[in-house]
């Protein structure tokens, strides 16, 4: 949800910033812009509907002096559709402040107000200009004292860079609820929403909490508390490559992400499984006999972590027996939940920053649950305001379709819910040994389905002219259903719906007719043969059906169009084997259509708005 950065240092800053916002381009891919201070001391600002690539051709034409102060924006937009006007950097209205932002002003249209009373001009429909007219109002010549006026008057998310003219060599962050980072380096620092704009030039950050801002000049972080104080923060050492935010010679960072699902998940369960078997779960402090107490667990988050959630409902409850509500975190949060201290609420999250999530973790807590993440964005607000903290450790993910992390994350689930059986005394050794070998075995049975993708590209070519698909499943192989469906939608724009196969002939048959495409999931053994039926139904009227069935599926006949085989393990851990070729599938359909995987229309990796 917009991608900031800034750089101050002794280099040209024009290539530096139209880099990292290049990296940063996942977060929103409406318009983009850069501010720099130039030699005479002005600010220059350069703006651009549309993708990186415009902007760049911009600043090629529009660029003649060399600056080595600037700050850049790549916008999902919000207040005012995608223009050159509503494009990011926004420049208060007597030229001395520059703002590029991440995140919403809620309160802006009172502010807004406030200061066109006053005779303030805007120039765009942007919520984000009310910070630089703010700045500029407030104005007192130090900019620690204006940037607190200021910040008094906000409201919302806000991650900041903000550059005055006066101030020639310094530019000052600020994060309040939308991410940032400041990265270190000798003779220059960086701002960003994300390590990955940054990790080409260094590996040492700090990570801002909320209310807390920063200056930054050459060779110097200063970072203030919402008070005002300075305070000390500790350096983080990121532990990854910058090769694992590049493409590696892949067409998509989407297809990249599948065939490092098999390292992804190896590197989130190998450190959790000791060589007896026993679980290890590092960073939570859950004991035995809060676990013993608890009457309910809630599961909030949204789209494909949503998911992750649906398959731990029938995890955890089986292995459990303590209910499982899952919710969209969109929903919970103004649902009044029935929620007490005797309630796990589970967060589960890729990016640790969507909004939805984080407010549902904190509506959750406010009403007495412990809470537990999934995360995988370290040090993510989602994770800093949990109780326990489980990492999926799938590395940066770039598309904006999630795939490794959806992977990684219901592995965490298989492990907690394996973990509470055991500390309830619900499973005997003998399943706990299976569950624990065939978690084992994840990796070499996702690697194996990978080879198959040639065959699995093949078969996708046949749908590339799809209009509309339906994914059918029961129990487990409907949890999965909902993510295979969405990751079809979403990037190949093809009309998808996933649903409970026993549920199809309560309405919704009616939709299929001669041509109509039906992928059942097949996967669940012991519900092989109604599955197989719902299949038959809607051959009988005209569908043409894929079915993917695992190896050891029972030997029932079975007719349909085509048919996925994906390798058996323990019924529970099925979905991890089933979304494989399916994610594969989605990602071939929307290459046949020539679609713009890593970064489908109006999409943006991290939703840190409402
Ligand atoms: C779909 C997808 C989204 C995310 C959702 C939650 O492929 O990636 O549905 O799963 O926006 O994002 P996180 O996991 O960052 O909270």
């Amino acid at each position: 949800m917009c991608g900031i950065i800034g750089y101050i240092g002794d280099n040209d800053v024009a290539p530096i910033l139209l880099d990292g916002l290049e990296r940063l381009e996942y977060r929103g891919y409406d318009s983009a812009g850069i501010s720099t201070i130039n030699r005479n001391g002005d600010i220059f600002t350069t703006k651009a509907k549309g993708k990186i690539e415009q902007l760049r051709k911009k600043v090629k034409s529009e660029y003649k002096d060399i600056s080595t102060i600037g700050i850049g924006h790549t916008r999902w937009a919000t207040h005012g559709k995608p223009s050159d006007r509503n494009s990011h950097p926004h420049m208060s209205m007597d030229g001395r402040f520059s703002v590029v932002h991440n995140g919403i002003i809620e309160n802006f249209s009172e502010l807004k107000a406030d200061l066109q009373n006053e005779g303030v001009i805007f120039a765009s429909e942007t919520d984000t200009e009310v910070v630089a007219q703010l700045l500029a109002k407030l104005y007192d010549g130090d900019m620690r004292s204006t940037i607190m006026k200021t910040l008094k008057k906000l409201k919302g998310a806000y991650s900041l860079g903000i550059l005055c003219k006066d101030f020639p060599n310094e530019i000052w962050a600020v994060r309040n609820a939308s991410p940032l980072i400041i990265g270190l380096c000798e003779n220059q620092n960086f701002l960003a929403s994300d390590i990955t704009a940054v990790v080409k030039y260094t590996k040492s950050i700090y990570q801002l909490d909320d209310g807390e801002f920063a200056r930054l000049t050459r060779d110097n972080v200063e970072i203030f508390a919402p008070t005002g104080e300075k305070i000390s923060k500790n350096i983080v050492k990121i532990d990854w490559d910058v090769s694992a935010a590049e493409k590696g010679g892949y067409q998509h960072f989407m297809l990249k992400e599948i065939m490092e699902e098999p390292e992804a998940i190896a590197k989130t369960i190998s450190p959790r499984i000791n060589d007896d078997n026993s679980i290890n779960l590092d960073g939570i402090n859950l004991t035995a006999e809060q676990i013993k107490n608890l009457k309910k667990i809630c599961v909030v988050a949204c789209g494909s972590a949503w998911h992750v959630g649906m398959v731990g409902k029938y995890v955890i409850e089986e292995l459990t027996r303590i209910p499982v509500e899952v919710d969209l975190a969109s929903e919970f949060r103004y649902r009044n939940p029935i929620i007490d201290e005797n309630c796990l609420c589970i967060a589960i999250s890729q990016s640790g920053e969507t909004a939805d999530t984080l407010a549902a973790l904190r509506e959750a807590k406010s009403r007495g649950a412990r809470i537990l993440s999934i995360v995988n964005v370290v040090g993510s607000t989602i994770a800093n305001e949990s109780d326990d903290v489980l990492y999926t450790w799938a590395g940066p993910e770039i598309a904006v379709a999630t795939t490794k992390a959806y992977s990684t994350q219901l592995t965490l689930v298989y492990l907690l819910a394996l973990y509470m059986a055991q500390a309830l005394d619900k499973i005997d050794d003998k399943e706990y040994n299976e569950i624990i070998n065939a978690i084992r075995s994840l990796p070499e049975q996702v690697a194996s389905i990978l080879e198959q993708k040639d065959e699995i590209k093949e078969l996708a070519k046949r749908y590339a002219y799809l209009e509309h698909a339906y994914f059918i499943g029961r129990n487990l192989d409907y949890a999965v259903s909902l993510e295979a469906s969405l990751k079809l939608k979403e990037i190949s724009y093809i009309h998808s719906e996933a649903y409970a196969a026993g549920e199809l002939k309560h309405g919704t048959i009616s939709l299929i007719e001669e041509g109509t495409v039906v992928c059942a999931l097949c996967c669940c053994d012991r519900l092989f043969e109604k599955t197989v039926s719902n299949i038959k139904e809607v051959a009988a009227r005209g569908a043409e059906t894929i079915a993917v069935i695992s190896e050891s599926s029972p030997n029932v006949q079975l007719e349909c169009d085509h048919k996925i085989y994906v390798p058996s393990t323990h019924e529970l851990i099925m979905p991890s084997l089933e979304v494989i070729p399916l994610q594969l599938m989605g990602y071939y359909i929307a290459l046949a259509r020539k679609c713009n995987i890593d970064k489908p229309r109006n999409l943006a990796k991290s939703v840190t708005v409402e």
